[in-house]
């Protein structure tokens, strides 16, 4: 069988967090960069057998660094970043060799507590439906505005919250790249305007991204349990 890349995500700057934090992935979660922890996990997973680490130009000793101190043989590279989440993504697919790999499996690392069964079961559902993404039920009532005026409220049933590691056939998310759209906050959004039914299964409410400073207090307690 072809093989399965994983890209990492890590080239963002943080902005949500707030000022004093430097950037989020380099945060202490236990003693450790939370880019650590995230990595660690894809190092582990049987699902995966190659890594393509997406920096920031300025930090990208330090990852280096961290690689090679931490053992992660499965990183086979270290990419530059974009200036947004998708010419990240664009860049870390533009080292995938296309014959080698058949599907690919996109994760923020700012997401420290990804577990080998969301990244395992989307491999699976991705081969066998071209993409899947982790969802889980929003817990609450979402609502549409425009300014200060709520104009709909959908029906929190049908609401799931997206989380990553969103898993794709390799070809289908090179394919979306090509679009000329950048309003998409993921890359599932760019699946779908290609007209794709991705597939949504079960992601773990413990899968936080960590977004605000308060996300980080709360990842610390998370470590604990
Ligand atoms: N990311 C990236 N390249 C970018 C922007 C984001 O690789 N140009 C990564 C971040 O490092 C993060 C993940 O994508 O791991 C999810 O993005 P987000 O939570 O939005 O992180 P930031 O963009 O860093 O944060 P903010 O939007 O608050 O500035
Ligand atoms: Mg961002």
């Amino acid at each position: 069988m072809a093989e399965v890349a994983a890209i990492v995500l890590a080239a963002g700057s943080g902005q949500r967090m707030g000022p004093g934090h430097g950037d989020k992935v380099w945060a202490d979660l236990g003693g450790s960069p939370v880019l650590r922890h995230t990595l660690t996990v894809f190092q582990h997973a049987a699902s995966v057998h190659t890594i393509v680490l997406v920096t920031r130009e300025d930090l990208r000793a330090r990852s280096e660094a961290l690689i090679v101190d931490v053992g992660l043989t499965k990183v086979h590279a270290v990419v530059g970043g974009g200036a947004t989440r998708r010419e990240s993504t664009r860049n870390g697919l533009a080292v995938l060799a296309r014959g080698r790999f058949d599907v690919v499996t996109v994760h923020d690392a700012a997401r420290p507590f990804i577990d080998e069964r969301i990244i395992a079961e989307g491999v699976a559902l991705a081969r066998e439906h071209g993409a899947a993404i982790p969802v889980i039920p929003v817990s609450d009532t979402i609502k549409r505005v425009s300014g200060s005026a709520i104009v709909d409220s959908p029906t929190r049933e049908d609401l799931r919250a997206a989380q990553t590691p969103q898993a794709f056939r390799l070809d289908l998310l090179v394919r979306a790249h090509e679009s000329a759209d950048d309003t998409a906050t993921d890359d599932g959004v760019l699946v779908e305007r290609l007209g794709y039914t991705i597939r949504a299964y079960p992601g773990s409410v413990r899968n936080i991204k960590i977004t605000v400073a308060e996300d980080l207090l709360f990842a610390r307690a998370l470590l604990a349990t």
